[in-house]
C-alpha cells in the first residue's frame, strides 16, 4: 500500500497486516472474493462499500470470528504470521493482544451484568496475567486515556448506565487495553450523533498516532474515511473494485462505483445525489457472471457482462477493477462527474 499522508511517517514502515486473495464462503455462496490489501504500522486503511458488500465478513475472517457455516481461503498475515492456519486456541491469544476489534453497537459487545471496569480489567488479567488489583487500576487508567470523565466512578457503572458515546469510548478502552498492533473498527461511529462521532474520530486519530497502531476502519460513510484514512479499499458485491491513496481517490476516482458513491456525500450547498437504483437483493450481484456493477453502471457496455474485471494496477499506486476506468478516455468522460474530496462529516 502507498505511504500514508494522515499520520506522519518516515521511511518504509513495517507491514502489520497483509491480506492476500482472501475469500469467504457462506453456505456455498462466495460473499468475499479475492480481497487483497495491506496496512503498515501507523497507517489507517478505510474499507468502504454499501450494505452487503462484504466489509464485516472481511473483518471477521481476519479476526477468525466467522459465523458457523462460513469458511475463509487465501492468506491473512499479521506481522508475518499466517492467521488462517492457526487453531482456535492460538487465535484467542492473538485476539485482544495483537488485534482488537470495535463494533458498531457496543451494547451488543459488552456484558450487561458486569461493570465496565470489571470487563476492561479482565482483558489485563487474561492477557497480561496481572493481579486483580493492578488490572483494576489499569482499567481506570484506560478509561481516563479515552477521555471518560471521572473514570474511577464510571468503572463501577454497568453498560446500560452510559450514553452511546461513553459506551463506544469504553469499548475502545477495552480494545486498546493490551496495546494491539492492529485495531479493526467496524462502523464504530454510525450509531452516534454527529458531534459525538467527531469526538470519537478525533480520539481514534490521536491514539493511533501516539501508539503507531495500524487501523482498518470500516464504514459506508466516505466523509468519515476522508477524515481518517491514508488509503481506501472500495468493495462492491464482495470484491475490491478500487484501491488507492485516499487523496487520489477522493480527487479523481477511477471506478464508476466509487464515483457514484462520492456523489452521495453531502456537501454544504449541494443536494445529496442518489446511486442508480439497485436490484432488491445483493445476491444477483454476488453471483453475476460479468461486472457486478453492470446493472447500475451508466458506462456499462456489452463486454462488461461477459467477464469479471480484475483489479489492475493503474498509475500512481492505484488499482481499479473496471474495463474502462474513469479518466482513461475510452468512454468520453475525462473524470468522475464533479466529485471532490469531501470535508464534512455525515451524521
Ligand atoms: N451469518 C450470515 N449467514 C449468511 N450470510 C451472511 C451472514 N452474514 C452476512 N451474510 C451475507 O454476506 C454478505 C456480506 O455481508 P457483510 O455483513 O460482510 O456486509 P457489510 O458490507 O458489512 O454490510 P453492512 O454495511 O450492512 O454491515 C451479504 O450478502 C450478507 O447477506
Ligand atoms: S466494467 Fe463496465 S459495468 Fe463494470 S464498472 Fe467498468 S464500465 Fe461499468
Ligand atoms: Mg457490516
Amino acid at each position: 500500500m502507498p505511504p500514508s499522508s494522515k499520520v506522519e511517517k518516515t521511511g518504509t514502515r513495517d507491514v502489520v497486516l497483509a491480506v492476500d486473495q482472501l475469500s469467504v464462503r457462506i453456505d456455498s455462496q462466495d460473499v468475499v472474493n479475492d480481497v487483497s490489501f495491506s496496512i503498515q504500522q501507523g497507517q489507517c486503511v478505510g474499507l468502504v462499500g454499501e450494505s452487503g458488500s462484504g466489509k464485516t465478513m472481511t473483518a471477521l475472517a481476519i479476526m477468525g470470528l466467522l459465523p458457523l457455516g462460513a469458511s475463509a481461503a487465501g492468506s491473512v498475515q499479521l506481522e508475518g504470521n499466517e492467521l488462517l492456519a492457526l487453531k482456535n486456541s492460538a487465535l484467542r491469544a492473538v485476539r485482544g493482544r495483537r488485534i482488537a476489534m470495535v463494533f458498531q453497537e457496543p451494547l451488543a459487545a459488552l456484558n450487561p451484568v458486569q461493570t465496565i471496569g470489571t470487563q476492561i480489567a479482565e482483558m489485563y488479567r487474561l492477557h497480561e496475567r496481572c493481579s486483580t488489583r493492578i488490572a483494576r487500576r489499569q482499567a481506570v487508567d484506560a478509561l481516563a486515556e479515552v477521555q471518560i470523565p471521572d473514570p474511577e466512578r464510571r468503572a463501577r457503572t454497568y453498560p446500560h448506565e452510559l450514553s452511546g458515546g461513553m459506551r463506544q469510548r469504553a469499548m475502545l478502552a477495552m480494545a486498546l487495553a493490551c496495546r494491539p498492533s492492529l485495531l479493526i473498527a467496524d462502523e464504530p461511529t454510525t450509531a452516534l450523533d454527529v458531534t459525538v462521532q467527531a469526538q470519537i474520530l478525533d480520539l481514534v486519530r490521536r491514539l493511533a498516532r501516539e501508539r503507531d497502531m495500524a487501523i482498518l476502519f470500516i464504514t459506508h460513510n466516505l466523509a468519515v474515511v476522508s477524515e481518517l484514512a491514508d488509503s481506501v479499499v472500495v468493495m462492491y458485491a464482495g470484491r475490491t473494485v478500487e484501491l488507492a491513496p485516499a487523496t487520489a481517490l477522493f480527487d479523481a476516482p477511477l471506478h464508476p462505483y466509487t464515483a457514484a458513491l462520492l456523489t452521495t456525500v453531502p456537501r454544504i450547498g449541494h443536494r445529496r445525489a442518489r446511486l442508480p437504483s439497485l436490484p432488491p437483493s445483493g445476491l444477483h450481484e454476488h453471483t453475476a457472471t460479468g461486472c457486478a456493477f453492470a446493472s447500475r453502471c451508466p458506462l456499462a457496455a456489452s463486454a462488461c457482462s461477459q467477464a469479471v474485471p480484475g483489479l489492475e494496477p493503474q498509475a500512481n499506486d492505484r488499482h481499479c477493477a473496471c474495463f474502462h476506468p474513469l479518466g482513461d478516455g475510452t468512454h468520453g468522460l475525462d473524470a468522475a462527474p464533479a466529485v471532490r474530496r469531501p470535508r464534512q462529516v455525515d451524521a
